[in-house]
């Protein structure tokens, strides 16, 4: 008996950072879109928790007791009393350390799937909890689709998408480490009077009318200047993309991946060539929002 769930990765079309919180977290107003580039995750029973892991990044994917997938499950076995012995094959094909929620989406796929084996009856409210407990992106990996983070990013309000949106990213070499592109955030804004997080109207009509265009428009990212300062190879790759003739281009959440936004699926395709032969990163690919959250497909 084992049980696959399928987990989107997420691109945030709109990042704004306000001040450091007494707990050292930011508020946000993080408006994550979900794209059709997926990490598999399967359970299985097993004597004791074990995690492996397939795919290109495999090797970077730490495989211990600090990897989502296992908090995932050692947190909803402690909720219903019982020992977390499964085994959690991760199938990675979200970079890793790239700034697109591949360590979250493990996380609620890894839950769902547990959920799913051990069969107990856990409300959708009680995995959102467990997801908030494991981090700020988590619930909405389990949701996907569109939404509107708060708070720390995990308070979610579900937004309306009206058409497709298709996107190029560019994976770099190397990744980013979340904790560090705030600590820089705070380092570049200290004594500056940073303004309450609020997600753009005109975004999220953008967002609600499939208009990417207007979406181009409006789509930033707070902590872009602080993943530029520290990875600043970054910078020649988002003008590539853009003289390749995207609408936009942006650091996906703490980066180091980059977003750019397509006008249709062949301009994308286009861009993706010229990207790919401008060599200023490690590959390309296109995706496509919005994409489903977590799903079981066997
Ligand atoms: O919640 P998560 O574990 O994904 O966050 C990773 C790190 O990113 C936190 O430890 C914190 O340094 C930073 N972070 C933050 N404000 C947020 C979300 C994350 O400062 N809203």
């Amino acid at each position: 008996m084992s049980v696959t769930v399928r987990v989107p990765a997420k691109v945030n079309v709109q990042l704004a950072v306000g001040g450091a919180r007494a707990d050292g977290f930011h508020e946000l107003a993080n408006v994550f879109l979900a794209v059709d580039i997926f990490d598999e995750i399967t359970v299985s029973p097993a004597d004791e928790l074990r995690i492996s892991c397939s795919g290109q990044d495999a090797a970077q994917v730490p495989l211990d007791r600090t990897n989502l997938a296992a908090r995932a499950a050692l947190a909803l076995a402690e909720r219903h009393g019982r020992s977390a012995d499964v085994h959690i094959h991760i199938a990675k094909d979200i970079p890793v350390a790239g700034g697109m929620a591949g360590g979250s989406a493990d996380g609620a796929g890894a839950l769902l799937a547990c959920e799913a084996l051990w069969n107990t009856g856990s409300s959708r409210p009680e995995l959102l909890d467990i997801c908030a407990e494991l981090g700020s992106d988590v619930s909405f990996s389990l949701v996907g689709g569109a939404a509107l983070g708060t708070g720390r990013g995990e308070k979610l309000t579900v937004l309306e998408v009206g058409g497709r949106f298709h996107w190029v990213f560019a994976m770099a070499e190397g990744g980013l480490s979340t904790p560090a592109v705030f600590r820089e955030f705070d380092r570049l804004n200290d004594g500056a009077h940073i303004p309450e997080p609020v997600a753009s109207r005109e975004l999220l009509d953008a967002l609600a009318k499939g208009d990417a265009e207007a979406l181009a428009a409006k789509a930033s990212n707070d902590l872009q200047p602080a993943a530029l300062s520290l990875f600043p190879e970054l910078a020649r790759t988002l003008s590539a993309g853009k003289a390749a003739g995207a609408l936009t281009g942006l650091v996906s959440g703490s980066g180091p991946t980059l977003a750019f936004l397509a006008r249709d699926a062949d301009d994308a395709e286009r861009i993706a060539q010229t990207l790919t032969a401008s060599r200023s990163c490690r590959s390309v690919r296109t995706a496509v929002s919005p994409a489903p959250g977590a799903i079981r497909i066997s």
